[in-house]
């Protein structure tokens, strides 16, 4: 559990004092003054509360060596504060001025193949260039010291979308510093990372480099240990402007904005230095499932702060421009996304951007004053948006509220990394496809979940989902037991428990770890023929209650061959090679169950193992039991706050007990709740204002 710091406590005054907080990135830099005037009189308008500033004004800020121009900050800070809307102020990091580069190509980042990044774009910075990291310190002391105490200022935003990667030399050299700190000696190294494999053994740290272009495939351990130095020296260089901001007297709370589950940082390793967990989430309009993998990126967010609230930081009104085509959100998609952050947690909801660029790489980007200005619908709809969520604040059952959640979800960052390295089995499993696939099953069911990681204590949590864990350590094999032996449902999916902390794979009938658990063990495992290969069974056999049909129940991609050493066998492979092989197997452990899919099962199976693993446990969903909810259909309980969300093109009826009090309307309820296409009700059994 962290610690609630004054910067967090911070947060929730705001948040108490503005309500849920509304607005977006704003870049006055790009417009003249008049334009700002416009700007501050329609965000009145809006709604909006709070503008996150300054996020690219380096070259602004410091146009030449060491310059310092503050005065057009000063105006906007003021004219904001003047119109009563906060401002999340950002270092200027992120993106340095041309002649950064240009003096010190040093500070450019060098790309696997050895190519040096020049400016003209953005984030052209190496996270180890001490030149670099000099000057950031620099211009965000001056600013600090500026603003620190300026009224307008109630957050800090530290870079943008952490995420640079470099293999430069400056890169190299940190790398071995971090080596030897996680090693202590080059023997151990050579231990860990398995250098008696095709003659890698290392005489000294400073033979080591990062993994650059090879003739052939990587070390594996490097490979991961170099991940987890990028995402540290990540987090080294947000921690020291974090201190510079600190150190300047700021009293605020600092944050950076994450991206989901974004594979170049482990957010679990960076979450105790950040005040107020913020994301940028930008769902796919085009793909009918982005509402299930956003909500799984927004259940990681509330997770990684422990439950407390969280910031939606940037979002798209309507269409992104970076993807290859790009389709838009109609205002009441847009609505609805913003309701499901807050759903799930969020008490801010913020947008990128303020007003959409006229020049630049993200000019078709949408913003909230479009390019058509305030006469479109796109305005409206963030009008609307600002009135709902103001309304939801009154209501005061919203703002600061929990989610409960009895089911945890495995996810770690360093098991997803070694898991995905090539030279394996099969390419086709994916973790984060099938950590998707799982959490989907309490998605529609409305079941609440946490993200966890693999050293978080699994105490509360009477189902514990493993979809793909490649790397389990000791601690998190005991914990799994533990939790099954208080009677929790385990759940482990396929090629986990396959090797250990240095992705060395472990020597035993894997997964070895995990065996006495799971009541089963496996020798190999292999790629699947591409056609899907039919399991048979579903009779629990030895008094078992799982009745389960047999027909149409399918693997592919991976198999173990396994041999059951105490659990129920539940489905088998029903042709093939593994004719008869146990697929789906389940164990009871003290007063629970340790449940294993050997295979990437079909749907229906994952809904048997999941929907009989929530009801033995007695998990209900947001709406009570565990059965699956209409199609498109999103319930959360915030709080004792019932969301609703329908993502479908077709109404939903849903019975609900007569009386509730929808906080977006003002309405009360009948016994049946009828939710158009699209639509969102947010129901309480009170109304506070
Ligand atoms: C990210 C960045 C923004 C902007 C948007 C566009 O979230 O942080 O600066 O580029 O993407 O989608």
């Amino acid at each position: 559990m962290s610690l609630t710091t004054p910067a967090r406590r911070a947060f929730e005054e705001l948040v108490a004092e503005r309500g849920i907080l509304f607005g977006g990135d704003y870049n006055p830099e790009q417009w003249d003054p008049a334009v700002w005037r416009e700007d501050v009189a329609l965000m009145q308008q809006a709604g909006v509360n709070l503008v996150t500033v300054g996020v690219f004004s380096w070259a602004m800020l410091e146009p030449t060596p060491g310059a310092r121009e503050f005065g057009w900050l000063d105006e906007v800070l003021d004219l904001l504060h003047g119109a009563g809307i906060a401002v999340d102020l950002a270092t200027p990091t992120a993106s340095p001025p041309p002649w950064l580069g240009i003096r010190h190509p040093e500070t450019l980042p060098v790309d696997r193949d050895g190519v040096r990044l020049i400016p003209g774009s953005r984030n052209q910075f190496s996270p180890s260039s001490r030149v670099y990291r000099e000057h950031a310190v620099a211009i965000s002391r001056d600013l600090a010291t500026r603003y620190a105490a300026h009224p307008a200022v109630r957050m800090w935003h530290v870079g943008n979308e952490y995420g640079q990667i470099d293999h430069g030399d400056e890169a190299a050299r940190e790398f071995r510093g971090w080596l030897r700190a996680r090693y202590g000696t080059i023997d151990a190294l050579n231990t860990a990372w398995g250098t008696a494999f095709w003659s890698q053994r290392y005489a000294d740290f400073d033979e080591i480099l990062p993994p650059r272009r090879m003739p052939y495939l990587v070390n594996p351990t490097q490979s991961l240990d170099f991940r987890r130095f990028t995402s540290d020296q990540m987090l080294v260089c947000y921690r020291e402007l974090r201190d510079t901001i600190r150190d300047a007297g700021a009293l605020q709370p600092i944050t950076t904005n994450f991206m989901g589950f974004f594979a170049h940082v482990d957010y679990r390793s960076w979450a105790e230095d950040i005040d107020v967990i913020a994301d940028d989430q930008y769902p796919d309009p085009a793909s009918a499932e982005s509402p299930i993998a956003t909500a799984l990126i927004q259940d990681l967010m509330r997770s990684l702060g422990d439950g407390r609230s969280w910031m939606l930081m940037e979002q798209a009104v309507s269409a992104t421009s970076w993807r290859p085509h790009n389709l838009p959100k109609t205002p009441q998609r847009a609505r609805r996304d913003s309701l499901q952050a807050v759903a799930r947690g969020a008490d801010a909801i913020c947008y990128f951007q303020w007003r959409q660029a006229r020049a630049g790489a993200e000019r078709f980007h949408s913003a909230m004053l479009p390019h058509a200005g305030a006469d479109s619908d796109v305005f409206r709809g963030v009008v609307r948006q600002g009135e709902d969520l103001q309304r939801l604040s009154r209501s005061g059952r919203v703002l600061g509220s929990r989610i409960d959640a009895r089911v945890a979800v495995l996810f770690d960052w360093s098991s997803w990394w070694a898991g995905e390295e090539p030279a394996r089995p099969t390419e086709r499993l994916s973790t984060m496809e099938q950590t998707t696939r799982w959490y989907r099953q309490l998605w529609r069911r409305g079941v609440a979940a946490d993200i966890v990681g693999a050293a978080s204590d699994l105490d509360g949590y009477d189902v514990v989902l493993v979809p793909h864990a490649y790397i389990v350590r000791p601690e998190t094999a005991d914990a799994l037991r533990r939790a099954a032996e208080r009677g929790a449902h385990i759940v482990v999916g396929p090629f986990s428990g396959v090797a250990d902390d240095n992705a060395q794979v472990l020597q035993g009938r894997s997964p070895v770890l995990l065996r006495d658990l799971l009541g089963v063990s496996g020798e190999e495992w292999s790629g699947m023929p591409d056609e899907p290969t039919p399991l048979t069974g579903g009779l629990l056999t030895g008094g078992g209650d799982v009745r389960w049909s047999a027909s149409g129940h399918t693997a592919g991609i991976l198999a173990e061959r396994l041999r059951a050493e105490g659990a129920d066998v539940l489905l088998t492979y029903a042709h093939g090679d593994l004719f008869g092989i146990p697929a789906v197997t389940r164990n009871r452990v003290g007063d629970g169950a340790a449940w294993y899919l050997g295979t990437v099962v079909s749907d229906s199976v994952l809904s048997l193992v999941i929907g009989d693993a929530l009801a033995a446990t007695g998990v209900d969903g947001a709406l009570g039991g565990s059965a699956e909810l209409p199609d498109g259909l999103e319930a959360v309980c915030r709080g004792d706050v019932v969301f609703l969300l329908n993502h479908s093109a077709a109404s939903i009826d849903i019975p609900m007990p007569p009386g509730l009090v929808d906080l977006l309307t003002g309405e009360k309820t009948e016994s049946v709740v009828a939710l158009r296409a699209g639509d969102v009700r947010v129901l309480s059994e009170r109304h506070d204002s």
